[in-house]
């Protein structure tokens, strides 16, 4: 998960490669660089860490040139150095790389028997380097980058610049995106369509081992037949390319407060005037008999809530898995199955590997994607996109809820189509959705308190039962990833078959627990937690409160909602707990440390 950038421009490279970049940084941020050419030289500059320590640099030492490629990365293949930073070069190419070159070895093997020696410890510049060589033996730039391209086996978005040659880019890709923006007289390639926004709404997204040269006034194509393609170039909404804190102090900040009007637009995405769940007319429920769910993360929580609706309101039978075990155990796939694959970036590789696994074997297979050109967008058979808007911080939030509101929405009109009967006041209360995320925002001020003391804690339990134990996961995974403490997720019902030993009074447990029909089960775990010293942090409903609050650390009480909304509900304490223990350990909320926003690597 890197990001890459490059510009065959008429102004100079650098400024708009650092802008570009910072649009890229959510997808890794260990180190950066650039490479230009200018009058005919191929010229570097790289730093480690965060980009802004690259801009430093170019401060202190500035590239000149008007084509440019540039880089941030999220390490697979040797450590975050200036030598194993990006672009890599050899002789007269440089590279900048997304993915894992599977064959690197191989080839390295190859090219020392040539006495060609390496520099670093990345496959990428196996990359340079083969390319480096194909040239030497009298290939020209395009015939050496092409043949270099079809020897690396696995995944890659690659974009190549070469000395004495200023109006010339090439840009290949296989299982991970690129897409090549369209300029006035301009060229831009990028890892997503955000980072060209600042310079074009005219993009072209190459597909699956398509190559492609481009210069200041051309772009040519060819597809994994080496026969000439045609990509359709289109114009993106540049309002979903808007990305700013809006005055908040992190993007996540932005986007948890967001999610009123994420949900909003999600609901009328879906719903009719009159309130009715309209789908895409190929999704018809009536043709299935069974629904596989895969994704990974946060998106597999929100799978895992949506597979308790399915059961209860559609009577449809569920299979959720997570990706990376999913593309590997080659399930038997029955007639009739409904293949769902939930991915926020719609470039998660263990995702976009599931769905290649069930194609031909699904009956259909949909992707709910919050981008609607994504990979994973355009293997699937029916897309339903989130409508969360861009989601830039590393943990994801606006796009769970509205996972869970549109995954909702599928099980409503499931149950309608297959002639079941609907939970009481359903889909009129899904309507009331946004109001009540409204108010669960108010209940920062009382997670602010408890976080304070969780941000001292060494280890945190999660609990939840039913329906919300995907929300016991998902507060674990939220709090881990933010704040870099050890937090486990539990269905409360577990606590006594094992995780009871690790209860402590240093240990704090977070129970989500609205007044449901587990209520008093739940009330017995708490019980079990404080007889031995736990400290409960109940979150629960005003009645909730009353009938269990005593006794507990602390109580924080969320809106009375309708039973089957409480997941949507219970997932904004998660996060403000996970977001306000981040802040008091101090640790960086948007770009938490080893994470990136989207995993496009295995
Ligand atoms: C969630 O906060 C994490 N950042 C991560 O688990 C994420 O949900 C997972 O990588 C899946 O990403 P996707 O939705 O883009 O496929």
């Amino acid at each position: 998960m890197c990001g890459i950038i490059g510009v065959l421009g008429n102004h100079e490279a650098a400024p708009i490669l650092v802008e570009a970049l910072k649009r890229l940084e959510y997808r890794g941020y260990d180190s950066a660089g650039i490479a230009t050419v200018n009058r005919g030289a191929l010229a570097r500059r790289r730093a480690v860490g965060k980009l802004a320590n690259l801009s430093d640099l170019l401060v202190h030492e500035p590239l000149a040139g008007k084509s440019g490629i540039g880089h941030t990365r999220w390490a697979t293949h040797g450590a975050p150095t200036v030598g194993n930073a990006h672009p890599h070069k050899a002789g007269s190419v440089a590279v900048v790389h997304n993915g894992i070159i599977e064959n690197f070895k191989e080839l390295r093997e190859e090219l020392s028997h040539k006495d060609i020696r390496f520099s670093t410890d990345t496959d990428t510049e196996t990359v340079a380097l083969l390319c480096g060589y194909h040239m030497s033996q009298g290939l020209d730039p395009v015939d050496a980058a092409r043949t270099t391209m079809r020897a690396l086996e696995g995944a890659f978005a690659l974009a190549f610049l070469f000395e004495g040659h200023e109006d010339l880019m090439i840009a290949t890709r296989k299982g991970s995106p690129l897409a090549i923006g369209h300029g006035d007289g301009e060229m831009f390639v990028g890892s997503d369509a955000i980072a060209l926004a600042p310079f074009t709404d005219q993009i072209t997204y190459l597909e699956e081992d398509d190559f492609a040269v481009l210069t200041r006034s051309s772009l040519t194509i060819w597809d994994k037949h080496d026969m000439l393609a045609n990509r359709d170039m289109r114009q993106i909404v540049l309002e979903s390319a808007r990305v700013d804190k809006d005055g908040h102090k992190h993007f996540m900040a932005k986007e948890i407060a967001e999610q009123p009007v994420a949900l909003d637009r999600a609901l009328n995405a879906y719903t009719n005037t009159s309130g009715d769940i309209t789908l895409p007319e190929e999704l018809d429920f009536t043709k299935i008999e069974r629904l596989t769910m895969v994704a990974c993360g946060t998106a597999y929580y929100a799978c895992m809530v949506a597979k308790y609706w399915f059961e209860t309101i559609a009577r449809l039978p569920v299979e959720v898995d997570v990706a990376s075990e999913f593309r590997y155990r080659e399930p038997p796939v029955p007639a009739g199955t409904l293949a769902l694959f939930v991915s926020q970036s719609g470039e998660t590789a263990d995702t976009l590997a599931a769905l290649r696994y069930m194609e031909g074997k699904a009956h259909q297979i949909a992707g709910l994607v919050n981008v609607a050109e994504s990979s994973i967008a355009r293997g699937s058979d029916v897309v339903l996109p989130l409508h969360a808007g861009p989601e830039i911080s590393v943990a994801s939030t606006k796009a769970f809820t509205c996972q869970l509101t549109v995954l909702l929405m599928l099980a409503i009109r499931a149950a309608q189509q297959r002639g079941m009967a609907l939970p009481e006041g359903m889909p009129a209360d899904l309507r009331s959705l946004p109001g009540l995320i409204h108010q669960a925002l108010a209940t920062e001020q009382q997670v602010k308190s408890s976080s304070r003391d969780l941000a001292k804690a060494q280890d945190i339990i999660f609990l939840g039962r039913g329906q919300l134990y995907p929300l016991a996961l998902e507060g674990a995974l939220k709090l881990k990833e933010l704040s870099y403490i050890h937090a486990e997720g539990y269905a409360s019902g577990e606590l006594k078959h094992g995780p009871i030993a690790l209860i402590d009074e240093k240990v704090p447990v977070v129970v989500l627990a609205p007044r449901d029909a587990l209520f008093e089960k739940t009330v017995s775990n708490m019980q079990e937690v404080m007889a031995r010293g736990g400290k409960v942090i109940l979150v629960t409903d005003a009645e909730g409160a009353r009938l269990a609050g005593e006794g507990t650390h602390e109580v924080i009480v969320m809106p009375q909602v309708p039973n089957t909304l409480a997941p949507i509900l219970y997932a904004i304490p998660a996060q403000q707990i996970a977001y306000f223990t981040a802040i008091a350990k101090g640790t960086d909320v948007d770009q938490p440390r080893n994470l990136a926003k989207s995993v496009t690597v295995e």
